[in-house]
């Protein structure tokens, strides 16, 4: 297991590329499985959460190659239709194979993805909405057991906005018989990235973009050739490592209209933005303003950078609190940063940093592909050696995160190890 040594304390300096986005890839490439043919998935980031994926098609009977940032994916030979534990145990987002399969094949055998190192991150509304459709739902040792003759389309209304059972629905509802109209969906760019690719390969949605989809259900769709979208995390956590340690960036294939909420926060914060087209600069020259943040569905602040955005307010001179009201114990990261030296305190749902205090080089732990990046940042800030141990987690999402921080001119290198 690798880990990574970071002599911290230098700013950062310089431009970086952004990847195509792990969690649009993650909903796109399932979607391969609602028809047979041949699929090019250009700006697919090479990470392990890709390779994952690609596993379990292939084990299903696709062909999976990954060159550069394309992915090609041939999925005439699907011959199965089951999810196994191994690979679903690696990466939850397998569950959008559920969809998919039950509106092409009528079955599905998918296992339940359980828990989460940063809490519960129950299911209900994929499956509730799929039965919605007239499929027949079952739970057997472990597995979610999925049949339908013909899925026919309904009104579905989730009672909470849901990424991924927006996207799981969405790609059942456009093989359905009928018409679909799903509300409260959420909105989220990578549901809109997947509604497009749909839309190219021949399904029939109106509302993209907006809380109500409307599907009107097609016979067949086929393959295409699809452009992913930039990763908009991956973007702010770059941003943020830049302002950590009062730097300067210019983050390159970005689509700055994903990032409205982190930079009217970092705006806040004291930092400087300039956007041109597809590149965002932003610059910080001192110490930043600490500034609240509470994470909401998109539009809003996103919980995927709350980790990150804990780091940085821990070089503000000031209290602030960070409060995740999408996931309310994701804060594995606080521990860990408190061993660099951080004053955090978590009561409910919330984090209460202090920021100001001096952070020292010390080992710590990734729990979580999130806790994981906020490490990094924090290290990036602190005087002195780091280690940050289980680096895998971070390989699930970012791509070649050590060589962009390098290139930035950060101290940072990989090394194997033994330790678990
Ligand atoms: N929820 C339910 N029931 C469900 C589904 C969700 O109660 O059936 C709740 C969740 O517990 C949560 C809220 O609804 O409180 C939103 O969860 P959502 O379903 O939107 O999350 P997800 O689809 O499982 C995706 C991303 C996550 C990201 C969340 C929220 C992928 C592969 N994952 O998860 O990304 O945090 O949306 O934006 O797209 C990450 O990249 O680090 C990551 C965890």
């Amino acid at each position: 297991m690798d880990k990574f040594i970071i002599e911290g304390g230098r700013r950062l300096v310089g431009a970086v590329r952004i990847s195509g986005s792990k969690n649009a890839a993650l909903a796109i490439i399932p979607s391969v499985l609602l028809a047979p043919g041949v699929f090019r998935l250009r700006n697919t980031p090479n990470i392990r959460d890709i390779w994952t994926m690609s596993r379990l098609l292939g084990a299903m009977g696709a062909h999976c190659e990954l060159n550069g940032s394309e992915l090609f994916v041939d999925s005439n030979g699907v011959n199965s239709f089951e999810a196994p534990y191994e690979h679903v145990k690696k990466m939850r987002a397998s569950i959008n194979v559920l969809g998919p399969l039950v509106a092409r094949f009528g079955r599905a055998k998918v296992s339940l993805p359980g828990g989460c190192a940063f809490g519960p991150r129950p299911i209900d509304l994929h499956l509730k909405g799929l039965e919605k459709l007239g499929a027949e739902i079952g739970i057997e040792n472990g597995y979610i057991i999925a049949n339908a003759q013909r899925l026919r389309g309904a009104r579905i209304h989730f009672d909470i906005s849901s990424v991924g059972a927006t996207e799981n629905i969405l790609s059942a509802a456009v093989l359905a018989d009928g018409v679909t109209t799903i509300t409260n969906a959420a909105i989220e760019p990578e549901v809109s990235a997947l509604a497009k690719m749909l839309v190219k390969m021949g399904a029939k949605i109106s509302g993209i973009g907006t809380a109500t989809l409307e599907i009107e259900g097609v016979k067949e769709l086929h393959a295409v050739e699809e452009e992913n979208l930039p990763d908009r995390i991956e973007a702010a956590t770059f941003l943020i490592a830049a302002a950590i340690t009062q730097g300067k960036i210019v983050l390159e294939n970005v689509n700055p209209y994903h990032l409205t909420a982190v930079i009217a926060k970092m705006e806040e914060a004291g930092c400087e933005f300039d956007v041109t087209g597809p590149n965002i600069s932003m610059e910080l020259n001192q110490p930043p303003k600490p500034i609240d943040a509470t994470t909401a569905p998109y539009p809003g602040f996103p919980t995927d950078v709350q980790a990150q955005w804990v780091a940085l307010m821990l070089t503000a001179q000031g209290s602030c609190r960070a409060t995740d009201t999408i996931y309310p114990t994701r804060f594995h990261h606080v521990p860990e940063l408190l061993r660099l030296g951080a004053h955090i305190e978590v009561a409910d749902n919330t984090a209460i940093i202090h920021g100001g205090r001096p952070l020292s080089g010390a080992s710590v732990m990734s729990s979580d592909l999130r806790a994981s990046a906020s490490l990094i940042l924090a290290a990036l800030a602190a005087q002195g050696r780091s280690e940050i141990l289980r680096v895998y987690h971070l390989d699930r999402g970012y791509e070649n995160i050590e060589k962009k921080l390098e290139q930035l001119g950060a101290s940072i290198q990989r090394v194997k190890t033994e330790d678990f």
